[in-house]
């Protein structure tokens, strides 16, 4: 009977100490992995800050180090007044140049014409406002305009980000649908002179 109730109380010792293990493993791997489990707004911060939409979608200010994103404009494309240097006739080719962007890098001229990155702000009129999930979902993963018009055009990497999961593709457009509204009409997309 004693050796009973020894072996009950090692037992439950055990027990405590493999979930209190548990318990402080699972709060490191929330700690070494931000985004995953906390709300999807979090995460789809998270996830818009690691995968570079600053880099192409955030217009620059130019400081001795170089350009460093404007937050001011967060996440705002291409500015509406944006002047773009001429580029040299004959610099981009099948054995030259492949593309080339605007010192801010929102803009881009290429094969393809010239592309003006995108305000994916929550403004409802210049922004995504108005857009649904569906269709951001479906621009993702077709790389169709609005998830049905016209192509998307480079170097927005859709094909890449498409293959993200229906999850964080959510998170991505809860967190773009929380961040301040700013207006800014971005330039249409130039087509590529024949
Ligand atoms: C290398 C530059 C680059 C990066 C990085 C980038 N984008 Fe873009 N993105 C663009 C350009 C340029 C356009 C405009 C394309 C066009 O007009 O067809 C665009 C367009 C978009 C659009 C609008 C698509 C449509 O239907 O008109 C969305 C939404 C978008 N980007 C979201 C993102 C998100 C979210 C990220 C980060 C996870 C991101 N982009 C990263 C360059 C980039």
């Amino acid at each position: 009977m004693r050796k009973r109730s020894m072996l009950v109380v090692t037992l439950s010792l055990c027990s405590l100490i493999i979930v209190s293990f548990l318990v402080r493993g699972n709060a490191l791997a929330l700690q070494t992995t931000p985004g995953t489990a906390k709300t999807p707004v979090a995460r789809g911060e998270y996830l818009v800050s690691s995968g570079g939409c600053h880099d192409c979608h955030t217009p620059k200010t130019f400081t001795q180090q170089g350009p460093v994103p404007d937050m001011s404009k967060s996440l705002s494309g291409a500015p509406a007044d944006i002047k773009l240097p001429a580029v040299p006739p004959g610099l981009i080719s099948p054995t030259g140049w492949g593309a080339l962007a605007t010192n801010d890098l929102t803009a881009w001229v290429g094969p393809w014409g010239t592309s003006f990155a995108a305000n994916i702000t929550s403004d409802k009129t210049t922004g995504m406002g108005s857009w649904t999930e569906a269709a951001f979902i479906k621009t993702m993963r077709t790389g169709k305009h609005k998830g049905a018009l016209r192509d998307v055009l480079p170097p927005m990497p859709w094909e890449s980000l498409g293959k993200l999961t229906d999850d964080d593709l959510k998170a991505i457009f809860a967190y773009l649908q929380s961040v301040k509204p700013i207006q800014n009409k971005v330039p249409d997309p130039i087509p590529p002179k024949r």
